[in-house]
């Protein structure tokens, strides 16, 4: 048979266009084609041939067939492939953004920065040391057990006792005071806390921030002040704060620092700006303030625990927390809804 089988693959190898494998159709299986024109040559066959010879032809035709049909799949999914529509409109692909603590903490950082404070961190593993001894707490004091620290299973150092993480940014004052040697210090230490808790309000880990302020002639007006000037800025201009009474360690005095009210405006009532006409208690405050967190003069002791004269200098500090403040702002009341990591939560920042 009159068929040469390498020169038809090669041909189909060498096709990259459709209208040329159309070409290559016609070529072997169209009217005039060479399979045909094979079917033809039957006549010249011998009888006893004649069947073999049919049967053999149509065998060929059916493979190239195949064959034809199996390189237009190829040259279609090629093109597909290829195939790039410019005007479709683009796809929006899911944009990540900050964590809203992570903004919170760098919107403190800025807010104390202006003011000239400088942003440190300390270790988050600590000694016992600069988490309560250098505080005004030391060994055995039962204030230490107001902080529900972790101890670490690791051996006591000499000077330093065991090793706890941190459980507030306290820890950052002694720290601070040897790093610069002498006053002035304007410090604000940002950091993770751990302490053994886990309900609505409290995490076992957890941020604090702490300011410190030591110089000649600081008094609490210049706490004040500083607290003031961030409340208005983080939460808003007609925010008010006031100092309460209260106990620590290593401030003396001591105060609870409260921010006043946003949806009663302080006045602990629902109808704030209403009294008459509504009495019912605010149901966020129920007093017209929300407790910011702890502040007061540092104490002497802590200064000298820093190589600082308190003859000399003075000094305020305070510590609150970032989650709070982000909370306390925007009316979230689950703190394990900041540390859960739900995307449908998270995706409203
Ligand atoms: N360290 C305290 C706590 O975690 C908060 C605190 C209170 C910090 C008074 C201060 C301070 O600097 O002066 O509960």
């Amino acid at each position: 048979m009159n068929y040469d089988e390498k020169k038809f693959l090669g041909k189909l190898a060498q096709i990259e266009t459709l209208v040329d494998l159309e070409d290559l159709r016609i070529e072997y299986l169209g009217r005039n084609g060479i399979i045909n024109q094979l079917l033809k040559k039957i006549v010249e066959i011998p009888p006893d041939e004649k069947k073999g010879y049919g049967v053999e032809v149509n065998n060929l035709k059916n493979r190239i067939n195949q064959l034809l049909d199996k390189k237009k799949n190829t040259l279609n999914n090629r093109m597909s492939a290829e195939f790039f529509d410019k005007t479709l409109p683009g796809k929006e692909y899911p944009k990540g953004s900050l964590h809203p603590i992570s903004t919170t903490i760098e919107q403190i950082a800025s807010i104390f920065q202006k003011l000239g404070f400088i942003r440190v961190s300390y270790p988050e593993i600590e000694w016992e040391h600069f988490a309560f001894e250098t505080l005004n707490m030391p060994k055995g004091h039962p204030a230490r057990d107001d902080f529900e620290s972790f101890f670490v299973d690791e051996p006591e150092d000499k000077e330093r006792g065991r090793m706890v993480l941190t459980p507030h940014t306290s820890s950052g004052q002694n720290r601070e005071m040897l790093r610069l040697k002498k006053p002035p210090i304007r410090m604000i230490n940002i950091a993770k806390c751990y302490r053994r808790n886990w309900d609505a309000t409290h995490a076992p880990m957890f941020y604090q921030f702490e300011g410190l302020c030591v110089d000649k002639n600081i008094n609490i007006t210049h706490l004040k002040g500083t607290i003031e000037y961030f409340a208005k800025k983080f939460f808003g201009p007609d925010r008010q704060i006031r100092l309460r009474p209260h106990h620590f360690q290593f401030t003396e005095p001591s105060f609870e620092t409260d921010i006043s009210c946003n949806i009663c405006k302080g006045t602990g009532f629902v109808n704030g700006l209403n009294k008459k006409m509504d009495k019912a208690k605010c149901r966020v405050c129920k007093s017209g303030w929300l407790e910011l967190g702890g502040s007061g003069m540092v104490h002497p002791s802590v200064l000298k625990a820093g190589g600082i004269d308190p003859n000399e200098y003075t000094g305020w500090a305070f510590g609150f927390g970032p989650e709070r403040c982000l909370m306390m702002k925007l009316g979230i009341d689950e703190i394990r809804d900041l540390y859960g990591g739900d995307i449908r939560f998270l995706e409203q920042f």
